[in-house]
């Protein structure tokens, strides 16, 4: 078991290679939960432009509160997950005047926020003794004890959440949290290459010790992914010239998804599904689906009339929050050239 020894070694090692971000820079409840909201399915990289531009845009909670859920949408195009957009939004309008609650379980109840993102604001923000494992702290903690049972079943969660709370420095829990994060993320990373020869808790690691670490931690067996085939049908009405023989449709058609189905209340071209012999030059994978895509220009004098549909400008397309694939999409024809 670990001693004080173990912190000492681990918060040494923290002082020294702890990457420096913005959001362990305040203890502002507000930035360091925006921050958890965007990390929760992205990478620290990408997160960074966003939760810079959030915060520039939205300075406290009130003003994320007053924003039009199609603005914080609009803002969050990229990020995929949107469902962790609409949370924020509604959470904010929840916190309101009331201020940014200060209890782990006010925080909890939050929409959006679960075990780990409760944890994660309690402890940064407050210094309060819960602990915060995300995927990275599942890793440390299944090698440095030696843990084969899977960390994603329910069964799994709570043994590795007894093993966690055993763990805890409950006094420095916003420098343990932070560190023995951050040693998963850039140390005792999913390959190991030879980062246990200069691990700062070698001696304390059972996965170490056992030869086992690398193997460590397990999953359950994943769900199969779904294959879809969607064909979306770009109309365009009338040309402009642009640049350099460019040219540029003037107007296009596009919906709102409305269904309980991915990608709800995003932006798309109209899209039919289902496969035909045609190719899918676009392959877009979602966590549990995999979606062929292709599409078809169609050159109109007058739109259809799709219900559901709205007749747009082409040069507004950038105002609605488009899905991430439709994104892809425009990038290979943005403009459009011709001749
Ligand atoms: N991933 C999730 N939360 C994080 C944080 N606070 N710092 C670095 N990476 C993270």
């Amino acid at each position: 078991m670990v001693n004080s020894l173990f912190y000492s070694r681990l918060y040494e090692w923290y002082e020294i290679h702890h990457r420096v971000l913005p959001w362990r820079e305040t203890e502002d409840p507000y930035c360091i939960w925006l921050s958890e909201i965007i990390l929760q399915q992205t990478r620290v990289a990408q997160g960074m432009e966003y939760y810079m531009r959030f915060v520039a845009r939205w300075p406290k909670v009130e003003d994320l509160a007053n924003a039009d859920e199609a603005e914080v949408l609009r803002e969050w195009q990229g990020l995929g997950y949107y469902t962790r957009a609409r949370n924020l939004h509604k959470a904010a309008q929840m916190i309101g005047e009331s201020g940014f609650p200060q209890t782990f379980e006010e925080i909890r109840a939050l929409p959006g926020v679960g075990d780990y993102t409760a944890g994660a604001i309690a402890s940064f923000a407050y210094n309060l003794p819960y602990p915060a494992m995300d995927g990275n702290v599942y890793r440390v903690v299944a090698r440095l004890m030696d843990i084969d049972e899977a960390f994603d079943t329910t069964q799994g969660k709570k043994l590795f959440h007894k093993k966690i709370e055993e763990l805890l420095d409950r006094d420095h829990a916003r420098l343990f949290n932070s560190a023995i994060m951050e040693l998963g993320a850039l140390h005792c990373t999913p390959l190991l290459g030879d980062n246990c020869q200069t691990c700062p808790i070698q001696e304390f690691c059972a996965g170490y010790a056992h030869h086992t670490a690398e193997l460590l931690p397990v999953r359950k067996p994943r769900p199969k992914v779904r294959d879809r085939w969607f064909t979306y049908h770009i109309y365009i009405k009338g040309e402009r010239l642009k640049v350099k023989g460019e040219r540029t449709p003037v107007y296009t058609l596009i919906r709102r998804r409305e269904d309980k189905d991915i990608w709800y209340h995003l932006y798309e071209f109209p899209c039919t599904e289902g496969q035909t012999d045609d190719a899918y030059p676009f392959t877009h994978v979602l966590s549990h689906q995999k979606i062929h895509a292709r599409y078809i220009i169609h050159k109109v004098q007058k739109m259809p009339e799709i219900p559901g549909t709205i007749v747009i400008r082409w040069e507004d397309l950038n105002d609605y929050a488009l899905s991430r694939l439709t994104l892809r999409v425009l990038d290979t024809l943005k403009p459009i050239r011709q001749g």
